[in-house]
């Protein structure tokens, strides 16, 4: 891969580690985070050899938000004509699964950036908030719609028009991440989580992603009829057959991606 000046990319075994590496700036999100964010998961992505990517920060931020500084002097035509931030939904189209390992502050843009994760990990020093009323704007990646189907309207309301952050505990209540990490632990974890992902199918990993976030799109009927196809499908692998053969003869599978 290239240099990158934003971020730090590792590879441990079938996973990949991307780290924000702006600490001068509580990883805050220019457009530079930006394209190299989306340069390096989309080139892991096109990798078979990668099954999992975890998207990490600091120990104090996550990410403190979309660039402020960078965005103040911006106008309107600008920003439509460049569609500010667009590049943004490509990490959530990656169809390798992605794990969000959120230590500290995940504000404004690093709160929407880790929900367009797939698994998204807390530590309990994480705080999570959609803060732009604040500073006169609004979420822009996605948090208005994100958070409300995370947490339900009444949180998302308050939230993005108070400002007001919300803890760890607050944010595994309410259903926005799935686990609280002690703080010295959250990466470990995040990458036996990944690792755990990266050993599965890679196929039916992807298939199982794809049909969970149909959920968001779709109606229920539709959706369940998007599942039961895919669920026909898996029986097209060999995996499939890896694992329920593995399962009767009592030992563990040994999946080949395909
Ligand atoms: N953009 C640009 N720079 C930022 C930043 C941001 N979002 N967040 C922090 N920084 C910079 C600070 O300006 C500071 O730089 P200098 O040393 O050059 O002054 C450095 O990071 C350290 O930050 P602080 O000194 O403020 O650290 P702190 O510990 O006192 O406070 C904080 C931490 C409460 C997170 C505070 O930094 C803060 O409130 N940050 C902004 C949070 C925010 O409003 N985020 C939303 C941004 S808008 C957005 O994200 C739009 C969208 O929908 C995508």
């Amino acid at each position: 891969s290239e240099p990158y000046e934003t971020i730090l990319v590792e590879r441990k075994g079938r996973t990949a580690l991307l780290t924000l590496n702006r600490p001068e700036a509580l990883n805050a999100l220019n457009l530079r985070v930006m394209e190299e964010v989306v340069a390096a998961t989309r080139e892991l992505d096109r990798d078979p050899e990668v099954g999992c990517l975890v998207l990490t920060g600091s120990a104090k931020a996550f990410a403190a938000g979309a660039d402020i500084k960078e965005m103040e002097p911006r106008q309107y035509l600008d920003m439509y004509l460049s569609d500010w931030f667009a590049a943004w939904d490509r990490l959530g189209q990656l169809r390798t699964p992605t794990v969000a390992a959120v230590s500290g502050y995940a504000l404004g843009g690093g709160c929407e950036l880790a929900m367009l994760c797939d698994v998204l990990l807390a530590a309990d020093t994480a705080v999570f908030g959609q803060p732009e009323i604040k500073l006169g704007v609004i979420p822009g990646i996605g948090g208005s719609q994100r958070l409300t189907r995370a947490v339900g309207k009444a949180k998302a309301m308050e939230l993005c028009l108070t400002g007001r952050t919300m803890d760890a505990e607050e944010a595994e209540r309410a259903g926005l991440v799935s686990r609280i990490v002690p703080a010295g632990e959250l990466l470990a974890e995040a990458l036996a989580v990944a690792e755990t992902i990266a050993g599965m199918s890679a196929p039916v990993a992807m298939m199982a992603k794809e049909a969970v976030n149909r959920s968001f799109e779709t109606t229920l009927a539709e959706g369940v009829r998007f599942e039961r196809r895919l669920f026909h499908a898996v029986f097209a692998t060999a995996d499939q057959k890896e694992g329920m053969r593995a399962f009767s003869e009592k030992r563990p599978p040994e999946f080949r991606h395909g």
